[in-house]
């Protein structure tokens, strides 16, 4: 039984000697969906991930997957799921199609039946045209998608992904996404973890937030961007006189109380029609003559969540910001972590 739960974790608990990994896990995945499961570095993601595919054993707590126990039946787990880790575990060697007919062999299926899976997995995941190719010639993308039609050979009922974009550039990543979603409309349920939020926000209808091995927030995107304000417009002055009028100016666009870090010349307020905020606060502020710096939006980060559920910011970040107080290539760090996107 199900109970229309691809994935359930109740209390889960992994040691490595002093260290716990998971520290009393919870998690709930509906079937047919994508979850994501989003955290820094060290959260206890992959480990989770880990357990329930039934490669570690959990030391307390309990797991199932398509309605079966991990720790009870991890045969029957493992003939239900497919894995991908971080790294492509395809031969660089071997063509797109040869390596999808090897694993298909690898899986038991006959000679025809591996071909013919391999022909379908390369239309699905838009790799026809390279399917003859080298994968040593692959982009990252391209490689990252051959990883997914691999772990797709059984058509498994339940997938996990484990970062799949993680290092791949902007294009690459937005590859990856399309994959990912027409997997799910294939009817696979996916459990995806990853650093961003941007990406669980795109690609999951529900998304859990991991810290030191517990869960510290379950909710939608929406909810979860709800109650860490949304995108934010920012701008940043060359003068500290002028903060007052531009505290002004922001406040009759923004969503909330414009903050302003007077330190860093920086004024920045929740919006909620981006665009338009935007636009408006550019202009009143150049017909009003005031020195802008710098104006832009910025979507709410990994780091933002972690501020707002935790009241800390992510380890990652403070050692990146204890870097820029220590003088090492101020604001490029902390720029690409928050996604901003810049105008003027
Ligand atoms: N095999 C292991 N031996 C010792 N510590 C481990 C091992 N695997 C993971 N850990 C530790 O457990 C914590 C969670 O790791 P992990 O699940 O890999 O996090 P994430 O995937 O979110 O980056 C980290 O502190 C990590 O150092
Ligand atoms: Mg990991």
């Amino acid at each position: 039984m199900t109970d229309g739960y691809a994935v359930r974790a109740e209390g889960l608990e992994k040691r490595y000697g002093e260290k716990r990994a998971l520290d009393g896990f919870d998690l709930a995945v509906r079937e047919g969906t994508v979850h994501g499961l989003l955290g820094p570095n060290g959260a206890g993601k992959t480990t989770a991930v880990r357990i329930l595919s039934t490669l570690i054993r959990l030391d307390g707590g309990r797991a199932t997957v398509a309605g079966l126990d991990v720790a009870g039946q991890p045969r029957e787990v493992r003939a239900r799921i497919g894995l991908t880790g971080q790294y492509a575990a395809v031969d660089e060697v071997l063509t797109g199609r040869q390596n999808l007919e090897m694993f298909g062999r690898l899986f038991h299926l006959g000679g025809r039946q591996a071909k013919l899976r391999a022909a379908e997995l390369l239309e699905q995941f838009d790799l026809t045209d390279a399917a003859d190719r080298g994968v040593g010639k692959y982009s990252g993308g391209m490689r990252r998608r051959l990883d997914l039609a691999a772990s797709m050979i059984l058509a498994p009922a339940v997938l996990f992904l484990d970062e799949p974009t993680t290092g791949l550039d902007p294009r690459s990543r937005g590859e990856v996404w399309e994959s990912v979603r027409a997997l799910v409309a294939s009817g696979t349920t996916v459990l995806l973890t990853t650093q961003y939020l941007e990406e669980a926000d795109k690609l999951a209808s529900r998304i859990t937030v991991i810290d030191q091995g517990r869960a510290i927030a379950d909710d939608t995107p929406d909810g979860l961007k709800n109650r860490i304000g949304g995108d934010r417009i920012e701008v940043v002055v060359a003068e500290r006189s002028e903060i007052p009028r531009v505290v002004k100016v922001v406040a009759r666009v923004s969503d909330g109380e414009p903050e302003a870090e007077e330190a860093e010349l920086r004024v920045h307020a929740p919006v909620a029609d981006r665009v338009s905020a935007l636009t408006e606060v550019a202009r009143t502020l150049q017909d009003e003559g005031v020195r802008v710096e710098d104006i832009g939006l910025r979507r709410p980060s990994l780091d933002d969540v972690f501020l707002r559920l935790t009241g800390h910011r992510t380890d990652a970040s403070q050692r990146a910001s204890e870097g820029v107080s220590q003088g090492t290539s101020p604001g490029t760090s902390q720029g690409a972590s928050r996604g901003k996107e810049t105008v003027a």
